[in-house]
């Protein structure tokens, strides 16, 4: 008896090892598309250049620096502006199958509005595309990527319904400029993100700080702008273009505290990735998004919940207007109820305490913890809720604030992609494309140069703003090379605590 059980525990063994080693070979499936992201005011510089006009980060770090943790803003930032061919030649010496980047609204209408269409500001993503494709390298454009006009924020900005009908036609510049070459649109970077930074809070522009109310107003225009844009290219673009347009949504995956809250972490994945993939996969809100803030906003004696209502003529125009399931990934998250619930006390529109567990190591932002696992389940939870759709992972990667020698990096990447790779081919999830964020160090918002999440090395304080290779591009290469999954140096972290980490 004791013989059979060895025997069958070996077997078992032996057969996990062969789903792990044959299924999971840490090779791309073939198709895969591996490219490097990058976003405008992050890298482009040249913040005043011909007729240019001024953006919301322009305005913000111009005016708040004190918002910014060494005081210093875009204007050079990486020089892209200037650099776009030695950026483009980098790319392809290390091998991208795609580069993502993004337009800056206020370069090419720097009105804000199509009355003036700025001649350099287009030839320059005009120039941008040609060099990629002469490259052979696919050019992934995001039309927003936070920094709308500062007129248009004058006006109210993205709690300005308005704004819906301004994007869509600057969309259609877009289109129509640089269509011919560009198959793959996001349409907005990280609605979350810049609708609670910037509408709730000072750690983004444009720093306005409308409590419980600005960020749902903001996401609601955005979804509509989304949607709008989506319908205009399916009517004016989509057959002689053949484009697909995605939003792409930034996910943190929540995980349960521990066994008794596995609610608790699907309302926290209603309440951050539903919030604007359920009226894009469904029509509306998630339910429990309606009745939740419905039931605090009446605490807190308001007349009617904070959260819009969508007309039925705006679902109907919302729903299906995902040609792909893009998102940005670096961090995961442990939830559980808020105690105070059951003493009547409601003090957030999920109920949920949010918290990490301690042994994760740390990146290089506040908010950054490592645990690869997280990214792996999260492509399971969107292959349940969204039926399996494409997926395109737009931005991952980590930030420190260190040189070269990046090991962190490479360890994180490894791990990370690993677990995507799991998750493609043992799971059957439907991943198509992944990103590398970024292909240089850059202006991290708020954080200003101090946290660097380049696999290049950037030297802000040069003239010249020279770029070094930092060891994960080395490591990079190579895994682009063998398409493989490639060792790496160490599988520890190294990193302790940065002072803004205290
Ligand atoms: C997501 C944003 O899209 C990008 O602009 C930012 O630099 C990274 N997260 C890292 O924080």
């Amino acid at each position: 008896m004791e013989r059979y059980v060895i025997t069958v525990t070996i077997f078992c063994a032996v057969i996990t090892r062969i789903s792990c080693c044959d299924i999971v070979k840490l090779t791309f499936p073939s198709g895969f598309k591996i490219g490097t992201a990058s976003a405008a005011y992050q890298v482009e510089g040249a913040w005043n250049i011909s007729d240019k006009g001024e953006n919301i980060w322009d305005h913000w770090t111009h005016n708040h620096p004190e918002y910014i943790r060494d005081g210093r803003n875009g204007d050079v930032a990486c020089n892209s502006y200037y650099k776009y061919k030695e950026d483009v030649a980098l790319i392809k010496s290390i091998g991208f199958d795609f580069y993502r980047f993004s337009v800056s609204w206020s370069r090419v209408l720097p009105t804000g509005f199509t009355n003036v269409i700025s001649e350099d500001g287009l030839q320059y993503y005009k120039n941008l595309t040609a060099e990629l494709v002469a490259n052979g390298i696919e050019p992934v454009v995001t039309i927003y990527h936070w920094d709308h006009p500062q007129v248009i924020e004058e006006m109210g900005g993205w709690t300005n319904e308005l704004i819906v009908d301004w994007f869509v036609a600057y969309a259609r510049v877009l289109f129509e400029a640089l269509g011919g070459s560009v198959k793959r649109w996001i349409t907005m970077n990280e609605p979350n993100s810049f609708c609670t930074d910037g509408y709730e809070d000072t750690v983004n522009a444009p720093g306005k700080v409308i409590t419980g109310i600005g960020k749902y107003l903001c996401a609601h225009n955005v979804l509509k702008a989304h949607a709008k844009t989506y319908r205009m290219y399916d009517e004016e673009f989509r057959d002689a273009q053949g484009g697909k347009l995605g939003i792409v949504l930034p996910i943190i995956t929540y995980l349960p505290y521990n066994s008794s809250y596995t609610e608790a972490a699907e309302v926290a994945f209603q309440f951050v990735t539903g919030w604007l993939a359920h009226p894009l996969y469904f029509g509306d809100y998630p339910e429990i998004m309606k009745t939740r803030v419905a039931l605090v906003s009446k605490s807190q004696g308001y007349p009617r919940s904070r959260l819009p209502e969508f007309s039925d003529e705006w679902i109907a125009i919302i729903n299906g207007t995902n040609d792909y399931f893009g998102f940005n990934h670096y961090t995961s998250r442990l939830v559980y109820d808020d105690p105070d619930e059951e003493l009547g006390i409601y003090n957030s529109d999920n109920g949920l305490i949010v918290t990490v567990d301690p042994s994760w190591p740390l990146g290089g932002s506040t908010w950054f913890y490592i645990y690869a696992a997280g990214f792996g389940e999260l492509f399971r939870q969107i292959r349940d809720e969204y039926s399996n759709p494409p997926v395109w992972v737009m931005e991952n990667g980590i930030s420190d604030a260190d040189g070269v020698d990046d090991y962190d990096r490479i360890n994180y990447f490894y791990e990370y992609v690993r677990e995507m790779l799991i998750a493609i081919k043992r799971d059957g999830c439907n991943v198509e494309g992944y990103a590398v964020w970024s292909i240089m160090d850059n202006f991290e918002w708020s954080a200003g140069y101090t946290e660097r999440f380049g696999i290049t090395y950037v030297e802000f304080d040069d003239a010249d703003t020279n770029r070094t290779a930092k060891l994960s591009q080395t490591w990079w290469t190579k895994v682009l090379s063998k398409r493989k999954l490639q060792s790496v140096p160490t599988s520890t972290y190294t990193r302790t605590r940065l002072p803004w980490q205290k």
